[in-house]
């Protein structure tokens, strides 16, 4: 359930008309509601109810200081990537007991960054990465707490480009090896080992790979406990797939997920941590776009619209479904279909192929749906194109939580060598 919901023929976001935000801030526009990232968030966590988990939100899916703000307020921690992340998450007022930082190539200053705000978990990726956290924890007077992310092999069944959880991606140490892992962090002096972690890929609309790697993790967190490591506990990861296609079947409820979650740890006594992104930002916000041209092509129609694939990436890169909607709901019923693209000059540059529309005229708005997630945080320059802004819906009122890019702004990155001055 989302809060974009159409009232007297006009799209609202809770309580304000999309119109109204497209006149005071322009297009293209990203538009986040309130009401939605709690609901979501309070969903998921009612879903864990009787365990009370660590929520450690993806701040990759939407790291806009006012959405983690929003979140932080409603007891979120962070799963972090970068110190750019790890200063979104703490500016955001997380403590760091309430951080994971994640990834395959943290550098010496990520880590030393992290350690200096005792973060709760460094998941390591790899055995280097192990023995480089030893010596910069050692540098810093700390102890590292870490934890081993196990790579399952198991196939996500996801999209190729966000399963990560198969032993031919980049992810996590085979669990095979794991036990090997561990027995070495027990020689270091720096580092202890407090948890294991998996995150088998992402937009999932089943349970069955989840299961089934959750299954093999726990069975390793027996063995290793049966060898005196101290495993505290597990993190789950996030992954969970959210509705895009009204059409398409619909992925598990978190209610499902958490009932199977439970269900696997039995009497674990573990402590569990997830790091949703997606479920949490994916419905809770839209890119907010007007068209430009209709043109008519050989035997298709184009909708051309002012938000392009360097605004909002997924459909490019993963061929991913995005609804489409008019912002005036259309009276009279008539459909035509059309291809939605935007003014990026590479063919890939389209939201929508054959997509059954509302006919549209040049001027009129629409909206992208599900762009919460993976939206903003995607978005380049590409094409010398403006990153652009961020409402933030809450109620009746709404404000810019991050302000359209001039291209002043764009323009003073880049400067003239000596050589070609005068
Ligand atoms: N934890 C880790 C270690 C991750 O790598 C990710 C996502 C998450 C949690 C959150 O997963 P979620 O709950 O959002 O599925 N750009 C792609 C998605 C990439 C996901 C990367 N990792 C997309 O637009 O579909």
């Amino acid at each position: 359930m989302d809060h974009f919901q159409y009232q007297d023929g006009q799209l609202m976001a809770e309580d304000v008309a999309l119109t109204d935000i497209a006149e005071q801030v322009g297009t293209p526009v990203y538009v986040y509601s309130t009401a939605t990232l709690k609901r979501h968030f309070r969903v998921f966590r009612e879903a864990f109810a009787t365990v009370n988990p660590l929520i450690c939100f993806a701040v990759k899916a939407n790291s806009n200081q006012a959405v983690l703000t929003t979140l932080a307020r409603e007891g979120a921690g962070a799963d972090v990537v970068s110190l750019g992340e790890l200063m979104r998450a703490t500016k955001a007022s997380i403590p760091g007991e309430r951080i994971v930082f994640s990834g395959v190539g943290k550098t010496d200053e990520e880590m030393e960054a992290a350690l200096r705000v005792d973060i709760k978990q460094f998941s390591v990726e790899s055995e280097a990465e192990l023995e480089a956290l030893n010596i910069v924890a050692g540098r810093v007077g700390k102890v590292a707490p870490v934890s081993i992310r196990v790579n399952p092999d198991v196939d996500a069944m996801t999209h190729a480009k966000i399963s990560t959880g198969k032993s031919e991606n980049k992810f996590g140490i085979a669990w095979q090896k794991a036990d090997a892992v561990y027995g070495r962090i027990k020689e270091l002096p720096n580092v202890k080992a407090v948890a294991v972690n998996l995150h088998i890929g992402s937009q999932l609309t089943k349970l069955e790979p989840f299961r089934e790697a959750f299954e093999r993790v726990l069975g390793l967190v027996r063995e290793l406990r049966a060898k005196g490591h101290d495993i505290k506990h597990v993190d789950l990861g996030g992954g969970l797939g959210i509705p895009y296609d009204p059409a398409a079947a619909t992925p598990p409820a978190p209610s499902a997920y958490g009932e199977m979650i439970l269900e696997v740890m039995g009497d674990m006594d573990c402590d569990i941590i997830l790091e949703p992104g997606r479920l949490i930002a994916g419905n809770a916000g839209l890119l907010l776009t007007r068209t430009i041209y209709e043109k008519q092509g050989e035997n298709r129609t184009f909708y051309i619209v002012d938000a392009a694939m360097n605004d909002l990436a997924r459909p490019a890169m993963y061929d991913a479904y995005h609804a489409i909607v008019p912002v005036t709901e259309p009276s009279d019923g008539k459909t035509v279909t059309a291809d939605f693209v935007g003014p990026v000059c590479e063919s890939s540059d389209v939201f929508a192929r054959d997509r059954k529309t509302p006919a549209l005229k040049s001027g009129d708005l629409v909206a992208i749906k599900s762009a919460g997630a993976y939206g903003a945080v995607m978005a380049s320059t590409y094409n010398s194109r403006p990153l652009v802004p961020e409402v933030l819906v809450n109620g009746n009122t709404f404000e810019v939580i991050r302000r359209r890019q001039s291209l002043e702004d764009l323009l003073a990155l880049d400067s003239i060598p000596s050589w070609l001055e005068d």
